[in-house]
């Protein structure tokens, strides 16, 4: 088990000016050799997060403060991935409850409206606040809030780390029976950036090439966002697991040619009957995967699995700002630009998710095991 080692960096985003010390005797990943997670206390017990619009150019943490930090945070999607979410929703309602005054279903309502697809926002929301109606009434309701939050966090990461452990044995399986290279195509991310430690779709990949079995990666770009591009390159590179950054419309050639083994997705929302919610594109890298007999796994915590809905038709797909595909964002050394990649007046939709019917997954690997769906 590797102990996360100290690290300490002066950064000022956002105006926020804080020191980022972590030390903790828990599993995590890597940035540039050292241990970090995604969501984090300080030695102050603040809640700390890598600001990911920044990524990959610049590592910077910020300090979430209060409610409108948190909503703030996973609107603008400083924080993104169903489970960190989740996560950061959390310690979003504990500190509406430090401030005092707080109408409860009000700072519900606040983070629920930031972000409608991922059900883990709501998941944790609700197990908050069940565990606060569970209090004796002389119970200190604000320590109770963040006990739970960390719990979320630190659960998190230990459910993640066994989705690893069941993914690790496809990837096994399928290394023992090829004796080569295992190439694996996942989309967006979902590593660990996106939930609090090892990730989902990644803790298989992370935990295999830990394990010495030779794994490779093509990374869907994962337009408009680019998550693929400046976050799951970034993370697998930090970690030393060889990848290649593909077009979105790469993947089925490369399936074609007999070049993907597998692919690893995430999810966001997954109902009952096994249809998955996740990142736009899944859909169409699922039909392709299915077209050429590729195995497609989506790996996903429990807590991402909505019991509630009959019918993925029911799954609120988000609709973001049309600017996030008629502009393109980078870096060119310390200067950051978004620059237009359509004639002026264009007109642009940007559902940010999409629907992969059951019939085109393989398997779902979860903290429970891989293979069907678990009943829960
Ligand atoms: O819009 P994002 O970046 O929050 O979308 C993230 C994804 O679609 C992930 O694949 C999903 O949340 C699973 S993450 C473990």
């Amino acid at each position: 088990m590797k102990a996360w080692r100290r690290l300490s960096k002066s950064v000022s985003p956002n105006g926020r000016t804080v020191e980022l010390h972590i030390d903790a005797d828990v599993l995590a990943m890597n940035v540039n050799g050292r241990a970090c997670r995604s969501i984090w206390r300080d030695d102050n017990g603040r809640v700390m997060i890598i600001d990911q619009t920044r990524l990959p150019h610049d590592f910077e943490c910020l300090a979430i403060d209060t409610l409108e930090d948190a909503e703030i945070a996973i609107r603008d999607m400083q924080v993104r991935g169903a489970p960190l979410i989740g996560a950061c929703a959390a310690y979003g309602l504990a500190l509406a409850l430090k401030k005092g005054d707080v109408d409860i279903d009000q700072a519900c309502s606040r983070l629920l409206a930031t972000r409608p697809t991922a059900v883990n926002l709501s998941w944790a929301l609700n197990r908050l606040r069940h565990h606060l109606s569970e209090q004796p009434a002389t119970a200190n309701q604000v320590a109770a809030a963040f006990g739970e939050a960390d719990r979320i966090a630190n659960e998190d990461v230990a459910i993640n780390s066994r989705i690893g452990d069941h993914g690790l044995e496809l990837i096994r399986r399928r290394f023992e029976t090829t004796d080569s290279t295992v190439n694996i195509l996942t989309h967006c991310n979902a590593g660990w950036l996106a939930t609090v430690d090892w990730g989902t779709a990644l803790a298989p990949i992370y935990k295999a090439h830990d394990a010495k079995i030779p794994v490779h990666v093509w990374v869907d770009e994962t337009r408009p966002r680019n998550q693929g591009a400046a976050l799951t390159t970034w993370e697998l590179m930090n970690h030393g697991v060889p990848c290649t950054l593909i077009a979105d419309n790469a993947g089925g050639h490369l399936m074609q040619q007999g070049q993907v083994d597998l692919c690893i997705v995430g999810s966001d929302r997954t109902i009952a009957n096994g249809d998955v919610c996740n990142k736009i594109g899944t859909y169409l890298k699922a039909l392709a995967a299915y077209d050429n007999n590729v195995p497609f796994y989506v790996a996903l915590p429990t807590s991402t699995i909505d019991r509630d809905l009959a019918d993925s038709n029911g799954i609120p797909i988000e609709e973001r700002n049309p600017r996030e595909v008629l502009e393109i964002t980078g870096a060119n050394g310390e200067l950051r630009s978004s620059i237009c990649v359509a004639p002026t007046g264009t007109r642009a939709a940007n559902p940010a998710f999409d629907i992969t019917p059951a019939r085109l997954v393989t398997g779902y690997i979860t903290e429970l095991g891989a293979g069907r769906l678990p009943d829960l």
